[in-house]
């Protein structure tokens, strides 16, 4: 998300500077960044947002706004090792909010999750839901939420938080579900469903999600939360079909697997608030599914090499398989 996000602002703003700030860890990519390693304005520092020596660095002779797009953000593995969650979701927004104080940072942007909220039987979660986080990851994204807040209440930091319903688009790492399942299909393997499949998921593609946080860029108010969504939600046994369908694979390539220990089984936010800022989504999930298992059918090579070594590794653990 980070490097769509980068790519689309430095299309759109030719002028601005960008500094990107990563950490590099498994699920971060120079290669997705590599069509703006020219741009002189763009400078990328490895490091951590959990280390302030880094963070200063590279808010350095000064930057205006923040966008927190840095997090461990795999369910799974936040059920597996969950250190490495609480460290940078919740260590790393401190620094940074720290660093927004010490600098006088004019606008603070934290990207974050509707999993906050918890899972929902029917209707939608509002900005004013309660945070009933089930996973560690979840727990760890609404901790760092709550700093974010009291950092405006006690600081009154210009900080504003969005809830984002699930992803999807081109270079996302092939261990969340729409991304593996294509992968697994290309490599003629089987597709793991979780449980019985009937858990719901709101999908947003990336630019629509990019157009997003641009418009909270210009019109978001400090100290507010937007919640983005689309309303486009699936069943993941429905996302599953669409995939085998495009691909020309049956439904016997399902595999149902164990279920996922505290799996929410819905997720689903109201995002008025948000379109009263005039944005709206301009992709449906069906086209934005269609052009996402293009990219992987034409980037074979990047996602390839993703799924060998560490990651079978944690696959392994994963399903003893
Ligand atoms: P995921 O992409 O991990 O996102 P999140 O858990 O943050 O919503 O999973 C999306 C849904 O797909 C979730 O209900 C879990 C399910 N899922 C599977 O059924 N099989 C899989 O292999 C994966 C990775 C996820």
């Amino acid at each position: 998300m980070g490097s769509a996000f980068i790519k689309y602002i430095l299309a759109k703003y030719p002028d601005w500077q960008i500094v990107n700030l990563d950490k590099l860890t498994y699920a971060g990519n120079l290669e997705n960044l590599a069509e703006v390693e020219n741009n002189k304005n763009y400078y990328f520092l490895k490091g951590d947002i959990a280390k302030r020596e880094d963070v200063e660095k590279a808010i350095g002779e000064g930057v205006d706004k923040i966008i927190n797009y840095a997090a461990e953000t795999h369910v799974d593995r936040s059920i597996l090792e969950p250190d490495a969650f609480v460290k940078t979701d919740i260590l790393g927004t401190y620094t940074l909010l720290e660093a927004v104080k010490k600098y006088n940072v004019a606008q603070y942007i934290q990207i974050s999750t509707d999993e906050v909220f918890g899972s929902i039987d029917s209707g939608k979660f509002n900005e004013e839901s309660p945070f009933q986080p089930n996973s560690p990851y979840s727990a760890s994204k609404a901790g760092a939420d709550l700093l974010c807040r009291a950092y405006f209440k006690t600081f009154n930091l210009p900080v504003i938080i969005t809830h984002s319903c699930n992803f999807l688009g081109s270079n996302q790492y092939p261990e969340k579900l729409i991304p593996l399942l294509i992968t697994n299909l290309l490599e003629g393997k089987n597709i793991p469903i979780y449980g019985d499949g009937s858990q719901t998921r709101e999908w947003i593609f990336t630019e629509d999600h990019c157009r997003a946080i641009e418009k909270i860029m210009e019109r978001g108010e400090p100290g507010e939360v937007y919640n983005i969504g689309t309303g486009e939600e699936k069943k993941n046994l429905e996302t599953a079909k669409f995939i085998l369908q495009e691909l020309g694979f049956g439904e016997d390539k399902i595999e149902f697997v164990k279920d996922r220990p505290g799996h929410d089984q819905r997720y689903a936010i109201d995002s008025g608030k948000l379109r009263k800022l005039g944005w709206q989504p301009e992709i449906s999930f069906d086209e934005a599914l269609r052009r996402t298992i293009k990219w992987y059918q034409e980037n074979k090579v990047w996602w390839q090499r993703l799924k060998s070594g560490e990651y079978l590794e944690y696959y392994k653990k994963q399903y003893g398989k």
